[in-house]
């Protein structure tokens, strides 16, 4: 793999947290599922993560990481198409999260401003632990040990990212200088030919003096189409340009997902904590009864009060299910009390009833054959895997850790 098509490769975990909801689908698998059509896609559930925070009771975890992989696979995540693992299978992941923790400084870590909003929000655990505070760091070795480019993530996870980020730079200021890098460097210029190398350099000043972006991406494409130089000479001559030394770990940036609009029963966001869920497989009777209990705007007690579509729950689920035309007849029906709210619920609860059919349809398949379901992740944590161990091998010699075995 080159460093520009890395770029194209996304990665993204998920705690195992039980059986997901419709605003997982809304906010998080609808978007995997398009990425998996664009971008080498690596998908995996976050096991290791659930312990930072739940190491007193394990006791659910591994039936939540099956639930969680036949969410996936029902809401429509290709194993064809995108590798889905399980992330104790790959231990890279700890190597890596070892390895980087020795130039890790820690006010990094208790700067991130879920450590201390989480320890606030669990008050009830005591998470004044190692494996806590080192949670952002093991994410950021998650992301690192595939080299991806893109990690969609919600905008809680973004100050992650970002500190990958900050991880990733100073590993490769750190190690990606070898010595003799410069004369590397001018050696692997030479072997693009003439023309090329003249190219390049001009590039390269144009960048580092002027600072222009685009030169940088030219100079990119151009050592992207070198055929004869080796994988080695083209991560050096891409650090080369940047001022640095070799990128051993590239630099992956936040693809931010959208917020999902999906409210939940009572139109707050939808939630375990709240209560307030429609389960992804939900029997359609459930969700029929889920919805024709939803409250409704208070003000209208009977049939003849109008009420307002904005002081109702019921209403947000029309602008994420209906079209215009049926939002007009919400809007005008509710004001003049000229429908009931079970009427207006009803096409709420056929749009999500059709939603769920094939998710319901896909996940019967694995629910019905939970070793397809295993040999699903097996494989995708080979495959994990392999990925991973070449990442492990260039990131032991760089630290000095590649003699004998
Ligand atoms: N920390 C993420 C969450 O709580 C899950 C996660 C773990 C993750 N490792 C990751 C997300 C790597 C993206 C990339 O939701
Ligand atoms: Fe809510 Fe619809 Fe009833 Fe109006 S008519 S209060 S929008 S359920």
């Amino acid at each position: 793999m080159s460093s520009v098509e890395l770029q194209k490769r996304v990665l993204s975990g998920m705690r195992p947290t039980g059986k997901l909801h419709m605003g997982h689908y809304h906010g998080v698998l609808k978007n995997w599922v398009e990425l998996q059509h664009d971008y080498e896609c690596f998908f995996f559930v976050a096991d290791w993560h659930a312990l930072t925070t739940h190491y007193d009771d394990p006791y659910n975890i591994e039936q939540s990481v099956w639930d969680m992989v036949i969410d996936w696979l029902a809401a429509g995540i290709n194993p064809g198409s995108a590798t889905m693992f399980v992330q104790s299978h790959v231990p890279e992941h700890a190597e890596l999260h070892l390895l980087l923790s020795m130039i890790t400084p820690l006010g990094w870590l208790e700067r991130v401003p879920t450590y201390k909003d989480q320890q606030e929000k669990l008050k009830e655990k005591d998470l004044a632990t190692y494996g806590f505070l080192g949670y952002p760091l093991l994410q950021s070795a998650d992301i690192l040990v595939y080299r991806a480019g893109q990690v969609p993530v919600g905008a809680d996870q973004v100050a992650h990212v970002e500190m990958t980020r900050e991880v990733a730079r100073r590993f490769n200021h750190l190690y990606g200088k070898d010595p003799g890098f410069e004369e590397q460097a001018e050696a692997a210029i030479a072997k693009m030919g003439k023309k090329n190398a003249r190219l390049y350099r001009n590039l390269l000043k144009k960048f580092q003096e002027q600072g222009e972006e685009e030169a940088l991406e030219t100079a990119r494409a151009l050592i992207q189409e070198q055929q004869n130089i080796s994988l080695g000479d083209r991560e050096r001559l891409f650090g080369y340009i940047e001022g640095g030394g070799k990128v051993i770990l590239p630099e992956p940036q936040p693809l931010l997902t959208k917020s999902s609009k999906m409210p939940g029963l009572d139109g707050q966001k939808m939630s375990k904590s709240y209560n307030n869920t429609i389960g992804l497989r939900e029997e359609a009777d459930e969700v029929a009864q889920k919805i024709k209990t939803m409250q409704t705007d208070p003000q209208r007690v009977r049939l003849s009060d109008p009420g307002d579509p904005e002081k109702c729950p019921v209403w947000k689920l029309h602008e994420v299910y209906s079209d215009e035309t049926r939002k007009k007849w919400v809007q005008e029906g509710c004001k003049s009390a000229g429908i009931g709210c079970l009427e207006c619920k009803k096409p709420v609860i056929e749009a999500v009833v059709e939603e769920q059919r094939p998710i319901i349809d896909r996940a019967k398949q694995y629910e019905d054959n939970p070793e397809l379901v295993r040999s699903i992740i097996s494989e995708g944590s080979e495959r994990a895997r392999d990925a991973a161990k070449a990442t492990l091998e260039e990131v032991r010699q760089v630290m000095g850790l590649s003699f004998g075995s």
